[in-house]
Formats: structure tokens, sequence, C-alpha cells
């Protein structure tokens, strides 16, 4: 791959954000060649090995909810083979059991590929358990007594289930991608990040190349959701209170496609539902922007958590058939975890109330609904987690208690 060196980058206390890097090749061959004249201070060229070695050590994660198993399968093809997949799906199991027949056709495709495949319920009592005798009941229902559905949820419990796994690194692809050549491309892309990385606290973001659409019988390549669009500006807005300096260095907001270093996946914070992917940037801003009564350490100071933005080139074409409910609902959960951070100024609150209000999201004296939000996953002993999976069928990925100690280490921030 080659990819340009970032030509910007803002700084919020340890975090680095570094504006979109543009992909030049997908393949830049197997060699430098001899008498190159490409310039290393523009564009950097990522060999295969520094790609495949970051792979293997990768898990990727699709969370899935009522998707064409057709689809999903046309994403596992675009995983390359050494990483680790990881499938949480929240499919109903009553009347027809959609969960069995899932798992059976994601097996098979594990059998046919010999790629290692977990394969997951999030509402399995087994995995409640988990977390319940981790002591992490935060993400437990009260009234099921089982995880809380939704996307974040089921990202918690990949996150646990790849950390016991061993990996390094974590990614996340939506399953309902129609290219499986755009999933290829986004987890090379996750891959690159991490090789530019100089932090053991890093995360690659992909901002969409484009999201076609037919308008008037012919196809148009827009460049941003109206969701990314104005959660971009809040984030935008809110860093420039801080800094004095009006920015459009973040783009990917709402980036459902993106990667972290286990270091960081397992101390950041999360937020429940569609708002889990702009809280990691509020988040990272309260534990380490470095402000009054954040949580950031000298030792940090000097290690800080890059941030990658990377333009991928595949167009991005999901299933579009969700409705217009839910764009609201991901731009109102967006506006409501900058609203509730206890960074956010009180001009910007006052804008987004206004805001929320004209776009019909609130109504008139209410303010936005609190939010629920996941200590870091840190806090979870791995043996007290594992032993209610021990009879799972994805038992065998996962390192056994006796060999805990192998395990990466977690280095903490706090
Ligand atoms: N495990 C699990 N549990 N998966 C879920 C759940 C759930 O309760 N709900 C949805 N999913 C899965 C979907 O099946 C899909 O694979 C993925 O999560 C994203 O959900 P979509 O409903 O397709 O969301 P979207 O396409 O509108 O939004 C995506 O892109 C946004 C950026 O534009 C998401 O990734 C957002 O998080 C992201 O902000
Ligand atoms: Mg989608």
């Amino acid at each position: 791959m080659r990819i340009a060196i970032p030509q910007d980058t803002e700084r919020f206390g340890a975090v680095l954000i570094h504006s979109v890097q543009q992909v030049w090749e997908l393949d830049a061959g197997l060699k430098q060649k001899k008498n190159s004249n490409s310039d290393p201070d523009i564009i950097r060229r990522i060999s295969y090995e520094e790609l495949h070695d970051i792979e293997e050590q990768m898990a990727i994660v699709v969370p899935m909810r009522n998707e064409r198993i057709k689809l999903v399968e046309g994403v596992l093809c675009g995983i390359p083979n050494n990483c680790l997949i990881i499938i949480v799906s929240n499919s109903p199991r009553h009347q027809v059991d959609r969960f069995a027949l899932e798992r059976e056709a994601f097996e098979r495709f594990s059998r046919f590929t010999d790629k290692e495949i977990i394969v997951v319920h999030q509402q399995d009592p087994a995995i409640a358990e988990a977390f319940r005798s981790g002591g992490y009941e935060e993400i437990i229902d009260p009234q099921t007594k089982l995880v809380r559905s939704g996307k974040a949820e089921g990202m918690l419990i990949a996150t646990m289930l790849a950390r016991l796994a061993g990996r390094k690194y974590i990614g996340f692809v939506d399953a309902d991608n129609y290219f499986p050549g755009a999933v290829l491309e986004y987890v090379r892309e996750y891959a690159a990040g991490f090789v530019m990385s100089t932090s053991r606290y890093a995360m690659t973001r992909i901002a969409w190349h484009s999201k076609p659409k037919i308008v008037e019988d012919t196809l148009f390549f827009a460049k941003w959701g109206r969701t990314s669009r104005n959660t971009n500006q809040l984030l935008n807005n809110l860093l420039a209170e801080y800094t004095g300096f009006e920015t459009e260095i973040i783009r990917t907001g709402n980036a459902g496609e993106h990667a972290l270093t286990m270091d960081l996946a397992m101390q950041l914070r999360y937020s429940a539902g569609y708002s889990i992917e702009p809280y990691h940037y509020i988040n990272l801003f309260e534990q380490f922007g470095g402000l009054q009564g954040t949580t950031l350490q000298k030792k940090l100071i000097q290690e800080r958590v890059e941030i990658f933005q990377i333009a991928s080139r595949n167009p991005h074409m999901h299933d579009t058939d969700k409705g217009e409910g839910h764009i609201e609902d991901m731009t109102y959960a967006a506006m409501q975890v900058i609203y509730h951070s206890p960074i956010c100024p009180a001009k910007l609150k006052k804008q987004l109330l206004e805001k929320m209000r004209k776009m019909k999201l609130l109504q008139k004296n209410s303010e936005p609904e609190d939010v629920i939000y996941y200590p870091p996953l840190t806090q979870i002993d791995l043996a007290t987690f594992l032993a209610p999976l021990a009879e799972r069928r994805y038992a065998g990925l996962l390192i056994p208690a006796e060999k805990h100690q192998s395990l990466p280490e977690i280095v903490p921030v706090s």
C-alpha cells in the first residue's frame, strides 16, 4: 500500500489527531523500485510484510442483527485469512432460530476457507454470566438479565473475546457491506495505521471515499452522509472551543469502520448503541485531553494517543433500507454524548440544544436523555470472564486461564 503522510496534526492534550490520509496505491508492489522518485516525506510505502505482521495479530469483528447471510458471507470473504473473525449476532432466535442458520453458514465458511471464526449470540446466557461474574453489571439489561441489545454492546463482547484470544489489535466492519473488496481495503488500512503509529495507544478510522446513491436515474457519489456531517462539525467545534482555532480536522466522527490497539480498546470508556463512535473522540478528550480533573498521566503524555483517519478508495455501499428514523436516532445519539460530556463548554451546549430543537429531535424545554456508559473493560478479570464460556464451541480459540500470563500485557494509562 502507498499512502500519503498526514498534512496536518491537531493536538488535544495527549491526543494527536492526524488529518485524513489519501491512499495512492492499494498494492505498491513487492519491493521499492531501485531508483524510486517517490518522496518518503510525502508518501509512505507500506510493505506486504508490515501489513501481514499486523493482520496476524488482529481480530476483525462483524456485528450483525437480521442481516442477509449472503451479504455477510461477502464481508467474511473480504477479511484476510490471518485475522481472527468474531461475529456477534443479535438476530432473533424465535419463532425461527435465525442465529442457528447464521452459525451453520459461518461455520461452513470457516471450514472451507480455513479461517478462524468465533460466532456468538449477544443474548447467550453464558455471555451475560461472564460479564456478571466479572463485575460488569452495566451491560446487563435489568429486565431480561441478558446483555443489552445494541451494536456497541455487541462490540464490547467481541473486544473481550479478542482479548482472550490474545489479539493485539481489534477492528470492526459492519455486516451489511455489499463490497467484499471494500472490506479487504478497510482491514489493510487499519493495519497501515498501526504500521505508521509510534504509540501503543492508537486508533485507525476510515473516512469513506464516497457513498453511491441513485439521484434521478444517475449514480451520484456522495461524500458525506447527513449524520456524519453534523457529528464532525460538532466535534470540530468542541476542539475549536479549547484551542481557539477553527478546525475541520475531524472527518470520522461516526466511523463504524475503525480499529484500535488492544491497549486502547481495553481502557476506553464506551457509550451505548450508535453513539459509541462519536464517544470515542469525546472519551479520549475526557481521559487524555489534559483538562482539569481528567486522568491524564505523565507517562501517557510521552506515549500519546494517535488517531489516524484514512480515506478509503472503494465506494461504501451498505444496506440503506433501514429508514429515516434510524438516521435521526444516530444523529441524536451523537449530539447526546457531546452534550452530556463534562468537557462540553456552555456555549456548545446551547448550540446543541437549539440545533436539536430545530431538527425536531427534542421537545421545547426538554434536555437530551441521559446516556448509558460502560467502564473500561480492564476491570474485568479474564479468568472469571472465561469460566462460563468453557462449554462454548469457540472455547478452543480462547487462551485457557492457566496460560493467561502469556497474553500481551495491557499497559495501564491510569
Ligand atoms: N451485534 C449486534 N447487535 N449488531 C447490531 C445490532 C445489535 O443490536 N444492531 C445493529 N447491528 C449491526 C448491523 O447488523 C450492522 O452490521 C452494523 O451493526 C451497523 O448497523 P446499521 O444499522 O447498518 O447501521 P448504519 O449503517 O446505519 O450505521 C453504520 O454506519 C455509521 C456511520 O455512518 C454504523 O456502523 C454506525 O455505528 C456508524 O456510525
Ligand atoms: Mg449499515
